[in-house]
């Protein structure tokens, strides 16, 4: 195995692309993004990951990485390319049905094709292999067409890209272990085979499985405010238990996979996915049932100066896609009572369609301190600048993540423990 095409290169085909390049592949990365393509070829990146640049640099300047906006013959292809849904919240494989098209034309017999693209189930063979079949092709003898899903963590993906259990499903067994084989010669985890189906509903149930639990913990959350008890101390207790893991409440769901995946198996089976759908449900509620926290907190003030902290969908990456604080920070926005002031050390300004600011700037002046994502900077806040700051030093902390304790002078609220909080709004300073 010698070349490698990448078609895609974002979050996922980037750092994968870089892996096999730094491995001794020769790869080329494929984008249908001038930009990214015009800037990976200078051995520049437009992602933050860590440790990518460094990576991408490297390969870029040995010559083992070269990006192009047009596929080449190769021996494997790896597609990985956006799998978003619809406003109906069906599946769009689009961008996974051309990015087959774009390589068929490349394509020979004895090739490999995988998409590591999430997908939902039975895509392989009803998306894919039709396409290279209509190629003339046949796809279970000619191409060896197989499904890897991806389960990378950000901020860690080049690490989990090599060290992870890697799961390869593939529409004959030959087809699954020739795609395997490409793998394990980067991975240093096992890479387990089995078939197309099963690998694309593992990685649906992956990310199902936390999304359910999320929701439960963020239903605790709720009925917590509703009985007056603090939803970390119960999920703290309850943990001590050896076989109970209650996950945190937090602001929603967010990110490309979470947010998303279980959609694909409501919209194959809705009759049966009823907890998955209701969890989705519960996910999607909270920006409002943080929204409801805020409108307590501020009730009392006539023009609250509101700083929003954190827009990403997780804490210390730059990924703001299907963010709760996204959907949170817009809806604050369009209250026209509120002053407000959002800021993401994380996040530049071209990413997000509102003004950010810095941190000194967002808590000037400030009535409450918003917190929504769990950013390592939100886990050292200076607390003396916050009460010499801030008009009313108050801080709704929805990840439970930051640094700050309730004391003289300051307040904190935290997510799962929200009780009394319309009776004790912000009070003006000169009440
Ligand atoms: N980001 C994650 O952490 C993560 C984790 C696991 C799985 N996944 C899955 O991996 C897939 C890719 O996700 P991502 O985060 O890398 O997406 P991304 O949006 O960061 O990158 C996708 C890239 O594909 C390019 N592209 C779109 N259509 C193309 C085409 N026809 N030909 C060539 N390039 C094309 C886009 O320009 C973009 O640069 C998705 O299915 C996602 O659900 C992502």
């Amino acid at each position: 195995m010698q070349k490698i095409c990448v078609i895609g290169l974002g979050y996922i085909g980037l750092p994968t692309a870089a892996v096999f390049a730094r491995a001794g592949f020769s790869v080329v990365g494929v984008d249908v993004n001038k930009q990214v393509v015009e800037r990976l070829n200078k051995g520049e990146i437009i992602i933050e990951e860590v440790g990518l640049p460094e990576v991408v640099k490297e390969v870029v300047d040995s010559g083992r990485l070269r990006a192009s906006l047009e596929p080449e013959e190769a021996d494997a292809f790896i597609i990985s390319v956006p799998t978003p849904i619809h406003e109906d919240c069906t599946a769009n494989v689009d961008y996974v049905r051309s990015a087959t098209e774009a390589v068929v034309p490349y394509l020979k017999k004895g090739d490999v094709v995988i998409v590591e693209s999430t997908i939902p189930p039975r895509t392989m063979d009803d998306v894919v292999a039709p396409i290279i079949e209509a190629a003339g092709f046949n796809p279970k003898e000619d191409v060896a067409i197989a499904h890897c899903p991806e389960r990378v963590l950000p901020g860690r993906i080049l690490i989990e890209l090599v060290e992870n259990t890697r799961i390869v499903g593939g529409l004959t067994p030959e087809a699954t272990t020739k795609a395997a084989n490409v793998y394990r010669q980067i991975v240093t985890g096992d890479v387990i085979e089995t078939e197309a189906v099963t690998a694309e509903m593992s990685k649906l149930m992956e990310n199902t499985f936390r999304d359910v639990n999320i929701a439960l913990a963020n239903e605790l959350a709720k009925i917590s405010a509703r009985l007056g008890v603090d939803a970390h101390k119960v999920i703290e207790l309850a943990n001590k238990h050896p076989r109970v893991n209650i996950h945190q409440p937090g602001p929603g769901v967010g990110g490309h996979c979470l947010a998303v995946d279980p959609y694909f198996i409501v919209e194959k089976a809705p009759e049966e996915a009823l907890m998955i759908q209701l969890s989705r449900d519960i996910n999607n509620s909270m920006p409002d049932f943080v929204i409801e926290q805020i409108i307590k907190l501020t009730s009392e003030l006539k023009e609250p100066k509101i700083a929003l902290f954190g827009l990403t969908y997780k804490g210390n990456i730059d990924d703001v896609r299907e963010s709760p604080a996204i959907e949170i920070v817009e809806k604050v926005l369009a209250n026209p009572r509120y002053d407000v002031r959002v800021h993401d050390p994380h996040v530049r300004d071209e990413q997000v369609p509102f003004p950010l600011v810095s941190f000194e700037e967002a808590v000037k002046g400030a009535n409450l301190l918003v917190v929504l994502a769990d950013h390592n900077e939100f886990k050292m806040i200076d607390k003396n600048v916050l009460l010499s700051e801030m008009e009313t030093p108050v801080v709704f902390d929805t990840k439970n993540c930051t640094n700050l304790e309730q004391e003289e002078g300051l307040t904190v609220y935290r997510i799962g423990d929200v009780t009394g909080l319309q009776a004790i709004a912000v009070k003006p300073i000169n009440s």
